[in-house]
């Protein structure tokens, strides 16, 4: 993993954004995996900046989302279709028919639902770059902790803790979906590269437990250990928790002069 330290939050967004627009360009048909939550939503607007600003077309880009809830129509506002036009693709000149997120219907087969999204982004060429958050609980997409690493897109239930975490996002008498489709641990792991941001103190401890604990279903980001491109992008309270820190400025110095002979992707 590379492990990336920043001052605050906006600096995350900012390098973040890099890395999504590097990869734009350089690929004639880029494959996004997009993330929700509210991590990720300063990097979708450093991203609508460099589209009003000239520098980032989206015309190409095929995105593909990690998760959905279960149980509300996509015009919901709490649907994650809805934060994604709100956030991102309302602004920018991606054509929303190449847009994806994971669904499963009433009176729809949950397996094969989550079979033909699998089939969907193999189509498509795989996703190239997946951007992720982390919970608090470390989970990735909505893999819950004791999700299997080797899980496809599907069905989960969400812990209490999630729920917990993300009622702030709900108004007292609304209703929160308890049940979401999210691509498997497998399916992240199937991207040629990761990009996880996680900002704030609430995800110290689930960082330094991907980064640096075991690998272990009780944190399903650590999975990201075995994968050869995973890039970590952390503020410094995110970073709090982080055991041998001093390590990652230096080597991430190093970094820098390899990204500017070799471009970020160079391991692409
Ligand atoms: C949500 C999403 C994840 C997200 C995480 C953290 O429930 N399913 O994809 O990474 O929780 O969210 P936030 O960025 O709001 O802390």
């Amino acid at each position: 993993m590379q492990v990336i330290i920043f001052d605050n939050a906006q600096h995350v967004a900012e390098n973040a954004a890099e890395w999504v627009a590097e990869l734009i360009n350089k690929k004639s048909k880029p494959v996004i995996g997009l993330a929700t939550g509210s991590t990720p939503i300063s990097l979708y607007q450093e991203l609508v900046n460099k589209h009003k600003a000239g520098q980032l077309s989206f015309s190409n880009t095929t995105s593909f989302n990690l998760d959905e809830y279960l149980g509300i129509d996509e015009k919901n506002e709490q649907s994650y279709r809805h934060f994604m036009n709100h956030n991102l693709f309302d602004h920018v000149d991606i054509d929303k028919s190449n847009t994806f997120l994971p669904t499963c219907n009433q009176g729809e087969n949950p397996r094969k639902q989550g079979l033909a999204y699998e089939d969907k982004i193999s189509q498509a060429g795989g996703v190239d770059l997946q951007i992720l958050g982390i919970g608090a609980n470390g989970h990735i997409g909505f893999n819950e902790p004791t999700s299997s690493l080797a899980s496809r897109t599907r069905i989960k239930t969400l812990t209490q803790q999630t729920l917990e975490d993300n009622s702030r996002l709900f108004s007292e008498n609304e209703f929160q979906p308890t049940l979401a489709v999210t691509m498997g641990i497998a399916t992240i792991l199937d991207a040629r590269y990761v990009l996880l941001m996680a900002t704030g103190k609430n995800k110290a401890k689930s960082v330094n437990n991907m980064i640096t604990g075991p690998l272990s279903a009780a944190c399903p980001a650590s999975a990201l250990q075995l994968h050869e491109n995973t890039i970590v992008l952390l503020d410094q309270e995110a970073a709090s928790e982080l055991a041998d820190k001093e390590y990652y400025i230096w080597a991430n110095k190093q970094n820098q002069k390899i990204h500017q002979e070799f471009g970020l992707y160079h391991n692409y």
